[in-house]
């Protein structure tokens, strides 16, 4: 009763997936990182060669999609959502730098978003979910009651996305990040299909001088109106 879609969009690195988690688990709900799902695809094409001297072969990308299945899987141990690429747990590597660098354009083909987008909607068929991604409010969830675009200084998310990978003990180098951060804005704002823009009714919030709590507070606040006001 009264549940809701809550839809988060927004730039790079600009802790998307952990106020969405934090959000779910207040609320009950159920949590999908759609960005999960265009990096395991990423994965299996550079895995499979799909991907020749930075170069996608499309064709053949395109030929193999049946055969890539993703899911999420609950990590007995910590609680959190896991992913999968073929019963595979590929979480960690997803996350890495030649990942990153070729996400972008994996997500700029229109077979692969009309996959994704179909599965992600069958997930949220019941409501009760808090999906962030980059078309979310916008193609994914067009009637979602809750929308938020989110934001952050290019510089301080790198810094995040930087201290997140060296604490997991990758080898990173702040100026690649800020680099990947900054060139995948502007692909995932002008790609041709689903570009990363503001839904007209989104509420917009920059994080760069907010703590983690702060912002889950406020959007919290603006979930329990919209739920208090569905169950009437
Ligand atoms: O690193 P960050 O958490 O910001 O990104 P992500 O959510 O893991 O998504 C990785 C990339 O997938 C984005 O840069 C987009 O190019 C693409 N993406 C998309 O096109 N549509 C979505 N709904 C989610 C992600």
């Amino acid at each position: 009763m009264g549940k809701i879609i809550i839809a988060i969009d927004g730039h790079s690195s600009c802790g998307k997936s952990t106020m969405a988690k934090m959000l779910a688990k207040e609320l009950g709900y159920l949590y999908l990182d759609s960005g999960a799902m265009y990096r395991a695809v990423t994965l299996y094409a550079l895995r499979n060669n799909l991907i020749d001297k930075g170069k996608l072969i499309y064709d053949k990308l395109i030929e193999q999609l049946p055969k890539i299945k993703i899911g999420f899987n609950k990590n007995l141990k910590t609680g959190k959502s896991e992913t999968y690429l073929n019963e595979e747990n590929v979480e960690d590597e997803i996350r890495q730098l030649p990942v990153s660098n070729f996400v972008s354009s994996i997500a700029t083909v229109a077979e692969v978003r009309k996959r994704m987008v179909k599965q992600q909607q069958l997930f949220g068929k019941d409501k009760g979910i808090v999906m962030d991604g980059r078309d979310i409010s916008t193609i994914v969830f067009p009637d979602a009651e809750l929308k938020i675009f989110m934001t952050a200084l290019p510089e301080i998310r790198a810094q995040r996305r930087f201290d997140e990978l060296k604490k997991k003990g990758s080898s990173v180098n702040f100026e690649e990040i800020l680099k990947n951060v900054k060139d995948r804005d502007k692909q995932d704002t002008n790609r041709k299909i689903s570009p990363l823009k503001i839904a007209p009714e989104a509420i917009i919030l920059d994080n760069s001088y907010l703590t983690r709590q702060e912002q889950l507070t406020w959007v919290l606040e603006k979930a329990n109106k919209i739920i208090k006001e569905n169950e009437c």
